[in-house]
């Protein structure tokens, strides 16, 4: 049983208004990469606190492009973005740390650095917001505690498995206790145990309080669960229904059958 941390949840803390917002809106979201043909053109999307979400659409299809708007390795062309009610959709500087402190992010690769101990590892998120030591040093325990890897700090963090690594990245995401984890992949380099184990930590983390977007094109996965699901489809957002079983859209019914 994952415990939830002891704060309040981020974003919160940095705005009281905050928690009467949904968490994120995208309104009108355009992207384009090239002119003329938009990977994403005017997606709406609202994601109220505390939900889970599926985003899935074929390879290319824009579920990585619309992560990276929202923790802005990119900016939109279009629309907006708000995230705990602050417009983030453009570069300010102002947004970057209030990003940093209230989003996490965890990749297919993992992005661990190999030679670094799992505990370095999972403590630079909260170095860069200049925490104290001692305060780092709980923080990371508790982290690892809550991914399953409590007194493995130590361990340099290429001996570890994929599933472990991925667990490490995890770990970093939510160390830092984010309102907001982004998952892009995240069981993409796993086999289909291990990326049920990974799903079932998203969702213990969902259940803490973190909300939760979880971009996959693994139906398989999708379908055994019954959360909500957004569909990315000629670069717009496709809201289907909760349960594969149920969605009419690009056939998906037939492998749930
Ligand atoms: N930095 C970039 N520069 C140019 N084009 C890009 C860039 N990033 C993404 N694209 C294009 O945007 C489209 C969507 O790519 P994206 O990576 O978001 O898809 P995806 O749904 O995540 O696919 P996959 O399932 O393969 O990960 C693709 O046509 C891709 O080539
Ligand atoms: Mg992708």
């Amino acid at each position: 049983m994952v415990r939830p941390f002891p704060f309040f949840r981020a974003g919160v803390r940095a705005d009281p208004d905050a928690a009467q917002r949904p968490i994120l809106e995208l309104s009108g979201v355009s992207k384009y990469f090239q002119r003329d043909l938009p990977t994403l053109r005017g997606v709406d999307i609202t994601v109220q606190r505390g939900e889970f979400v599926f985003v899935t659409g074929a390879s290319g299809a824009g579920k990585s492009t619309l992560l990276s708007l929202i923790y802005r390795k990119h900016t939109v062309d279009e629309g907006h973005i708000f995230f705990c009610g602050k417009d983030i959709a453009r570069l300010t500087s102002r947004s970057i740390p209030f990003l940093r402190r209230n989003l996490g992010v965890v990749f297919q690769d993992f992005k661990v650095i190999n030679h670094w101990t799992v505990f370095e590892n999972v403590a630079v998120a909260l170095e860069i917001l200049a925490m104290p030591r001692r305060l780092v040093r709980a923080r990371v325990a508790e982290a690892l505690e809550r991914v399953g890897l409590a007194g493995r700090g130590g361990e340099t963090t290429e001996n570890l498995s994929g599933g472990e690594q991925q667990r490490v990245a995890v770990a970093r995401a939510i160390v830092t206790e984010p309102a907001l984890i982004l998952a892009d992949e995240p069981t993409g380099n796993l086999d289909s145990h291990l990326a049920i184990d990974i799903l079932t930590l998203f969702e213990e983390i969902n259940e803490t309080g973190t909300t939760v977007l979880f971009a996959t094109h693994d139906h398989s996965l999708i379908a055994k669960r019954d959360h909500r699901l957004i569909s990315i489809e000629d670069g717009r957002a496709v809201e289907a229904r909760r349960g594969l079983s149920s969605w009419p859209g690009s056939g998906l019914h037939a492998l749930v059958g």
